[in-house]
């Protein structure tokens, strides 16, 4: 793939550099370009000192939309939320209008019915008709020792979902809320960020030349814009640069 880039960072704060230099770059072409940002952010814990690097940057932030990539079903005060994770360490520390604060509904006692309703506000919000898959452009990803990627865990259903934006994942049976794989394909860039030994073995799957997708679902991640692999040592010294 001629758009995909892999990078190898010498340790995780040389990731979350190049992470931050290549969206302040995104984010200046964007807004140049059109006026607005828009990016969705991936959980877990690799991203948290990218995002608290960002609210230290002066942005026009009323031009910057944030959504997200996946949430575990849980309210917005709880602990494992991806919404309160980005808030206490960027959100909440920056003058972002919270009409661009995109969260996903996690309220409703059905996860479908939330998905659908996200899915909705992502439709109005993009100007999309049903069927169209809008372009964010950025979608940030984290990858799991599984090689899942935001909430498209192995061997789950929504990994077959291709005509909505949004889908119900599966982990180890609690329900989260997720870009499908299509949606995340329609993006302008996609970002993945991954850091620590214990994500090589998923890696090496992810990236030979033939795996099962629905056993490295990260794999499912061919998007027609940029596809960018930034990796620290830990996680990616075995991979070649032809592996990109
Ligand atoms: C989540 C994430 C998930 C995450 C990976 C990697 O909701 O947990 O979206 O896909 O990116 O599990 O997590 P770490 O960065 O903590 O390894």
């Amino acid at each position: 793939m001629m758009n995909k880039k892999v990078e190898v960072l010498t340790d995780h704060k040389a990731l979350i550099a190049r992470a931050l230099e290549l969206i302040l770059s995104k984010i200046e072409t964007a807004i140049e370009q059109k006026g607005q940002f828009t990016i969705a952010l991936s959980g877990g814990n690799t991203p948290k000192p990218l995002y608290e690097a960002i609210a230290n940057k002066k942005l026009p932030w009323e031009k910057i939309h944030v959504f997200w990539g996946d949430e575990r079903y849980v309210p917005p005060d709880h602990p494992e939320s991806n919404q309160l994770m980005a808030r206490h360490a960027w959100l909440d520390r920056v003058d972002i209008p919270a009409a661009n604060i995109h969260s996903m509904p996690t309220s409703d006692t059905e996860p479908a019915v939330a998905a659908a309703q996200y899915e909705q506000h992502l439709q109005e919000f993009f100007h999309s008709l049903p069927g169209e898959f809008p372009s964010l452009d950025v979608i940030l990803l984290g990858m799991g020792d599984d090689a899942h990627t935001a909430s498209l865990f192995p061997h789950t259903e929504v990994l077959k979902v291709r005509d909505h934006l949004i889908g119900v994942g599966n982990k180890d049976g609690n329900p989260r809320l997720t870009f499908t794989y299509p949606l995340i394909n329609a993006a302008s860039c996609v970002m993945f960020v991954v850091a620590g030994a214990n994500k090589r073995q998923a890696l090496d799957q992810v990236f030979a030349p033939v795996a099962d997708d629905l056993t490295y679902p990260s794999r499912l991640i061919q998007p027609q814009g940029e596809l960018w692999w930034l990796l620290d040592a830990d996680a990616g010294s075995d991979l070649t640069k032809d592996n990109g």
